[in-house]
C-alpha cells in the first residue's frame, strides 16, 4: 500500500533532488520486485494514523475511495431478509466491517493481525461485528459458513504465495453453498503495481479449482491517477476532481485493464439470489482476456 517498507534513508539520499529521487524510485519499482515479509509490514503500519494505516497517505484520496467502495459493496449485496453472515478477511481497522454493520441483518466476523484488531475494537466496535485476531492463512473454523467472504485488499497483501493460496482456500471452504466471495484487490504481476505477485487470472484459476465460478470481473481506481494522487500532497478539492476524472477515464479505457484494484466476484456452485441480473455483468470472466494484464502496466497501497 502507500508506504514501501523497502525505502531507505541514507544520508546521501538527502543530496538527491526530489524529482530525480521519485524517478529512480519508479524505475526501481518497475525493475525490481521486493518480496519482503508482508505480515511484519502490515503489523507495523498500525503505528501510522487514520486510514493511512490501511490505505494511502492522502486522506482526501482515501475518503474518495471509501465512498466509491461503499457504493460498490452495496450494489453487490443481495436482498437480505434473514441473517446474512459475512467474513471480512484482513479487515484492517474495521472501516468496511463498520460499513456493513449498518445493515440490521448482517453479522460480520472480521479477521486481521492482533495489532489491527486492537485498533478495530477501539475504533469500530459494533454488536454485529466479532473481531478475530488471526492471520488469514491460519483462520479456519469448520463450524462456520459465510454467505459472503469479502477481501478488501487482503489477499493481494499476502506476499508469500503459499500463504496467499492457503488463505483463499480457507475462505473458500468456509463459504456456504451458493455463497459468494468478493475481492476488491490489486492483483497484478507487473512489478510496478504488484503487491503479492499474483494475477486475477491465477486467482480465477484457483477459485475454479475450489468449485467457484467467477460472475463479475471489473475494476476500480484508474492506476496512473491512483499512483499520482494517493500519496500526494494535493488539497482535498483537487483530489476530489482528479479522482472522479480518473474513474471516468477508467470507464472509457476499460476497467479491468487500467484498474489498480480488481473487482472479482465468485459464486460457490449452487443457486444464489442476486440483486443484479447476471446478463448485465460488466465482463464475463471467461470471455475477458486476463492475459493482457501481464503485458500491461497494471502498485503498493
Ligand atoms: C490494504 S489493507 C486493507 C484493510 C481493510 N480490508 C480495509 O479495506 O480497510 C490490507 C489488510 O490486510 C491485512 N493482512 C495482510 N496480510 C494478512 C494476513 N496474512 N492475514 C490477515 N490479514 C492480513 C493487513 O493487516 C491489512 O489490514
Amino acid at each position: 500500500m502507500a508506504n514501501n517498507p523497502a525505502k531507505s534513508g541514507s544520508g546521501l539520499s538527502a543530496l538527491v533532488p526530489r524529482p530525480l529521487k521519485r524517478f529512480l524510485g519508479m524505475l526501481r519499482r518497475a525493475l525490481i520486485y521486493r518480496n519482503y515479509d508482508s505480515s511484519a509490514y502490515w503489523r507495523k503500519r498500525t503505528e501510522a494514523q487514520g486510514e493511512a494505516r490501511v490505505l494511502w497517505r492522502n486522506e482526501a484520496y482515501n475518503r474518495c475511495y471509501r465512498r466509491r467502495q461503499q457504493e460498490l459493496i452495496e450494489a453487490f449485496l443481495p436482498e437480505i431478509d434473514r441473517e446474512y453472515r459475512v467474513l471480512d478477511i484482513g479487515c484492517g481497522v474495521g472501516t468496511v466491517a463498520k460499513m456493513l454493520a449498518q445493515h440490521p441483518l448482517i453479522r460480520i466476523d472480521a479477521v486481521d493481525f492482533p495489532e489491527m484488531i486492537a485498533a478495530a475494537r477501539r475504533e469500530n466496535s459494533s454488536p454485529c461485528i466479532t473481531y478475530i485476531a488471526s492471520s488469514a492463512e491460519d483462520y479456519f473454523d469448520s463450524q462456520k459458513r459465510y454467505d459472503l467472504v469479502l477481501s478488501s485488499a487482503c489477499f493481494s497483501a499476502i506476499r508469500d504465495i503459499t500463504s496467499l493460496r492457503q488463505a483463499i482456500r480457507n475462505c473458500a471452504a468456509m463459504t456456504a453453498p451458493g455463497g459468494r466471495m468478493l475481492m476488491l484487490d490489486p492483483f497484478h504481476r507487473w512489478n510496478y503495481l504488484a503487491r503479492s505477485k499474483f494475477s486475477s487470472r491465477q486467482v480465477i484459476a484457483l477459485m475454479d479449482s475450489l468449485g467457484f465460478t467467477c460472475i463479475r470481473k471489473s475494476g476500480v481506481l484508474f492506476w496512473p491517477y491512483r499512483e499520482w494522487l494517493a500519496n500526494s500532497d494535493f488539497p482535498p478539492e483537487q483530489i476530489e476532481k482528479h479522482f472522479h476524472r480518473g474513474e471516468r477515464l477508467l470507464k472509457v479505457l476499460g476497467a479491468h485493464l487500467w484498474a489498480d484494484y480488481k473487482i472479482l466476484e465468485f459464486v460457490k456452485v449452487g443457486k444464489v439470489r442476486l440483486k443484479h441480473d447476471l446478463s448485465n455483468i460488466e465482463h464475463n470472466c471467461h470471455r475477458d482476456t486476463e492475459h493482457t494484464e501481464n503485458r500491461q502496466p497494471t502498485s503498493d497501497n
